[in-house]
């Protein structure tokens, strides 16, 4: 019976083949005891020289590290091992003798870790993180299944940005140019005036010059968009959607939590609804902490959204920034054009913004001042204005970022943990 370790709980006492890598051995005279793992989890074999062959005995023996084989044995109970079960094993079948694996138990550092990615994810703290990642896609579709979205998907290769053009990602086109997303969410309000509620999963492209712990070239966005829905109401579906995934993690990650040591109490703490303080107020406080380096009218750096942040063990919303660092299509305050009906949510720990939400302007008039104000005179733009043409109605949405839930949520030093194949400032490779 072929079975992978997840599922010998179901085969105690009985024998199963197992398709496994070696991720350690000890052995001592008589007795060998193979580390495997097979992606769905660990067991121990344990081989008896008495046991069986000559030469399965011989060929464990030349088992090495990472080395790929099928085992087969009997299942055990066994409270003792960290599993629950363990494996007696009747007999081995190396598939592939792996020589010098790069990636040794003991401390490597952190670039040579990352020229070894494609290895590297096979650690079980990279292997942990990932399923938690894994688990935090699932609670999303979960979330906006349920609460009446409709995916759907917008294109990557696009004539015209969302979020300014400092940033962008050029490519041909064949004899036109082109951009890689900086997020979809022009094409999501087109989605919501046709479908109401939507959300997309999708990878974003920033060409950002900067070398932080939070920043990634390539990374994955979820945004929502939905049509009769106000800024206030965009700020409660942020905070039942974030204490979600954080309570589904909770409920159904316990091992890898425990294998990356996260503080699970901060976590359990996360419940909506969330502090607001607005960017006024934020700016103020700065000021009093002592920061003389920031001006009502300037964007937060990390520093300041840190600041910020710590005084919470539950994310913050940051409300209504001005104008001026914002995005073309955010609907000013009324009554106070200065500043826009936006939000960032930033994460606890020092983990900075996950989400970056608004409301948008759905005035045709407004909408056409901002063009003429931002330059969009490109004809790829027209499609967007005619939204505003055609039953324009309030919407509001907002992008999540994948990977800096998963630091915050994983407890994370860098984001580069947080995504398989991390594009960095200075890395393509693997
Ligand atoms: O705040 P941003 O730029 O907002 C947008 O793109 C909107 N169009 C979203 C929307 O309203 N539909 O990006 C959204 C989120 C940020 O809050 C951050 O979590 C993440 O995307 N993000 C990055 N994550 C990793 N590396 C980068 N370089 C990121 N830039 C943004
Ligand atoms: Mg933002």
């Amino acid at each position: 019976m072929k079975a992978t370790i997840a599922e010998v709980k179901n085969y105690v006492g009985r024998e199963v083949t197992i398709g496994a890598w070696l991720a350690n051995k000890r052995s001592s005279g008589k007795i060998q005891f193979l580390e495997l793992r097979d992606g769905t989890g660990y067991i121990q074999g344990v081989i008896l020289k008495n046991e069986v062959s000559e030469k399965d005995w011989e060929e464990a023996r030349e088992l090495t590290q990472e080395s790929s084989l099928y085992v087969t044995g009997t299942v055990r109970e066994d409270k003792r091992a960290p599993s629950g079960f363990e494996l007696t094993v009747s007999s081995v079948e190396p598939i592939q003798i792996a020589n010098d694996y790069p990636i040794t138990p003991k401390e490597h550092g952190v670039e040579f870790l990352m020229d070894h990615r494609h290895l590297w994810l096979r650690s079980s703290r990279q292997h942990a993180i990932l399923r938690i990642r894994n688990m935090v896609i699932k609670a999303t579709y979960d979330f906006f299944n349920d609460h009446g979205f409709i995916k759907v998907d917008p294109p990557i290769l696009t004539g015209s940005s969302a979020e300014g053009t400092t940033d962008l990602f050029h490519t041909k086109y064949f004899d036109r140019d082109a951009y890689l997303s900086q997020s979809g969410q022009l094409y999501m309000e087109a989605a919501a005036m046709a479908f109401g509620k939507v959300f997309s999963f999708g990878p974003a492209f920033r060409a950002e010059k900067s070398k932080t712990r939070r920043h990634l070239i390539e990374f994955w966005m979820i945004e929502p968009e939905m049509a009769f829905v106000d800024h206030e109401e965009n700020l409660k579906v942020q905070e039942n959607y974030v204490a979600y995934i954080v309570q589904e993690v909770l409920k159904n990650c316990q091992p890898e939590l425990k294998t990356i040591g996260r503080d699970t109490s901060k976590l359990e703490k996360i419940k909506a609804p969330f502090p607001r303080i607005t960017y006024d107020q934020a700016i103020e406080f700065l000021k009093e902490q002592g920061f003389d380096d920031i001006e009502w009218g300037d964007d937060f750096g990390s520093p300041h959204e840190t600041a910020i942040a710590e005084r919470f063990e539950v994310p913050v919303f940051v409300t209504e920034y001005p104008t001026e660092v914002k995005a073309f299509y955010m609907k000013p305050v009324p009554g106070r054009e200065e500043v826009v009906l936006c939000a960032d949510l930033l994460a606890p720990e020092g983990y900075g913004e996950i989400i970056g939400g608004s409301q948008r302007i759905d005035d045709l008039e407004l909408m056409e001042e901002r063009y003429r104000q931002f330059h969009l005179t490109d004809p790829s733009y027209e499609w967007y204005l005619e939204l505003r043409k055609y039953g324009s109605v309030p919407h509001s949405g907002f992008g999540l970022g994948l990977e800096r839930a998963i630091a915050w949520i994983c407890g994370l030093e860098h984001i580069r943990e947080a995504i398989p194949f991390p594009r960095l400032l200075n890395r393509i490779y693997p």
